[in-house]
């Protein structure tokens, strides 16, 4: 079978609800902290995305069972005999270096291979290994793979992060919970999934407090004293800012439900400033456009800072803005391909170092485009809705990746596109 590509017919507008998936960026987190339960965990509103079954396959390769009903994952690591991951797996997901911490946890040891994963920069992981060295983790690497030890077991430490990492925090977070005494991590990330994550660990029996907040002190347990749990994963609010996005680009109304307002706060803040009228309950957000767009400075930032998950998403509406944006990328380094594909759609963006400098006011117009990474895809698939005649997005399967069932959803919000074969490139 050849690749698939998503084909776009233009000039649409979207309106409706849509019912947004759980959070990919949650969930993987909290799969891997099943291994710390040694049992059968149920895990409630996972999405069905590749990632997820990439994920699984790499539990399954420790000796884990995992099987899925609907949104829900059972998981069973009562079994799991093996502490090593290869990277025929991390290769296909960086996410599968958030099995560290749990390995270590468990098993006091870990291989893990070295991950590849977006093309997003460098996207280093030395502030995993410095936290874990500070909780009394060895690093050794061996042709490509990272294997830890922990010669005098896991000791609880004070760490300041060097940046608020979402990665290091949760694989620090997942090796302390099981560690002699207490850990503190300062300048640690606050994003909404490190919260879902604290919150999991404790309904296995972990002690932790100030999940969320840039401290967060963990009193450590002895490994018999986890259990298993069932835990419902958060709504992801990267899928619904896409879909708000969406929105925004075409008037709407568009409603996004099953996602807590409150993870989404920068993010709708900056709608309201391009001239988007907001609505908001206790788990739903619309947004509802009657004037011209406007343009924003945007600056990517950690949470609760504007998500760069968002920043291909809001570099569209931009180009549509009238006058110029500034959107800067402070979280990756090289997260600006998306503006070449949109550019080859009529859209006028300079890059400066870590600054696009988009000049609004643009028609976009149908194109052949690739898909960069996984949030550029999904923007690309939203210009075309915009855009005059028809566009073709390759590379779909970065789409795939994190957002389930993309194109029923925009289907049902009344935009016109379709799956295709391709094994041909327009
Ligand atoms: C997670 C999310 C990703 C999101 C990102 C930032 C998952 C699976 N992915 O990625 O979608 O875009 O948070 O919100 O949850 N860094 C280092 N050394 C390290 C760790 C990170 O230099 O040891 C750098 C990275 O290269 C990057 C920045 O820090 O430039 C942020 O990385 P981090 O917060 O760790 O993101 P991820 O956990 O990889």
């Amino acid at each position: 079978m050849g690749k698939e590509s998503i084909l776009v017919r233009g000039n649409r507008t979207l309106s409706g609800e849509v019912k947004i998936s759980g959070a990919k960026n949650s969930a993987l987190k909290l799969m891997a902290a099943s291994i710390l339960g040694q049992g059968e965990s149920i895990i409630q509103n996972v999405p069905d995305i590749s990632d997820i079954a990439i994920m699984s396959d790499v539990l399954r390769r420790l000796g884990a069972t995992v099987t899925r009903t609907d949104h829900s994952l059972t998981i069973d690591t009562q079994e799991l005999d093996s502490y090593s991951t290869p990277y025929e797996l991390v290769s296909r997901m960086r996410a599968s270096i958030s099995v560290l911490g749990p390995l270590i946890g468990r098993f006091g040891q870990a291989k893990v291979a070295m991950p590849g994963g977006c093309q997003i920069g460098a996207r280093k992981i030395d502030m995993h290994l410095v936290g874990l060295e500070a909780l009394g983790v060895s690093f050794d690497v061996d042709h490509g793979t990272l294997i830890a030890t922990t010669p005098e077991g896991l000791k609880g430490s004070q760490v300041m992060l060097e940046f608020p990492s979402v990665g290091a925090t949760e694989n620090m977070l997942m090796a302390a919970v099981v560690a002699e005494g207490t850990t503190v991590i300062d300048n640690a990330a606050r994003e909404p999934e490190i919260v879902d994550l604290c919150n999991m660990l404790c309904e296995m029996g972990a002690k932790i407090d100030g999940g969320g907040s840039v401290s967060i002190e963990i009193e450590g347990v002895p490994l018999e004293d986890l259990h298993p749990c069932t835990h419902t994963t958060i709504g992801d609010r990267i899928e619904a800012g896409t879909f708000l996005a969406g929105g925004a680009l075409t008037g709407g109304p568009v409603t996004v439900q099953g996602i807590d307002p409150d993870y989404l706060r920068m993010a709708i803040m900056k709608l309201k400033a391009m001239g988007c009228d907001i609505a908001c309950g206790d788990d739903y957000v619309t947004v509802t456009r009657s004037r011209p767009l406007m343009p924003a400075d945007i600056q990517t930032l950690p949470h609760p800072g504007f998500p760069t998950d968002l920043q291909a998403q809001f570099m569209l509406l931009a180009t549509l803005a009238e006058g110029t944006s500034v959107i800067t990328e402070n979280v990756f380094e090289n997260r600006f391909m998306f503006a070449s594909e949109l550019m080859r759609m009529g859209a006028d963006i300079a890059i400066e170092d870590h600054h696009a400098i988009v000049h609004g006011g643009q028609t976009l117009q149908g194109a052949p485009v690739s898909s960069t990474d996984l949030r550029a895809g999904a923007a690309l698939v939203l210009a075309g809705i915009v855009a005059e005649g028809y566009t073709t997005i390759y590379d779909v399967e970065h789409i795939d990746r994190g957002y389930e069932d993309y194109v029923g959803k925009l289907r049902s919000l009344g935009a016109d596109v379709s799956r295709a074969e391709s094994n041909v490139r327009a």
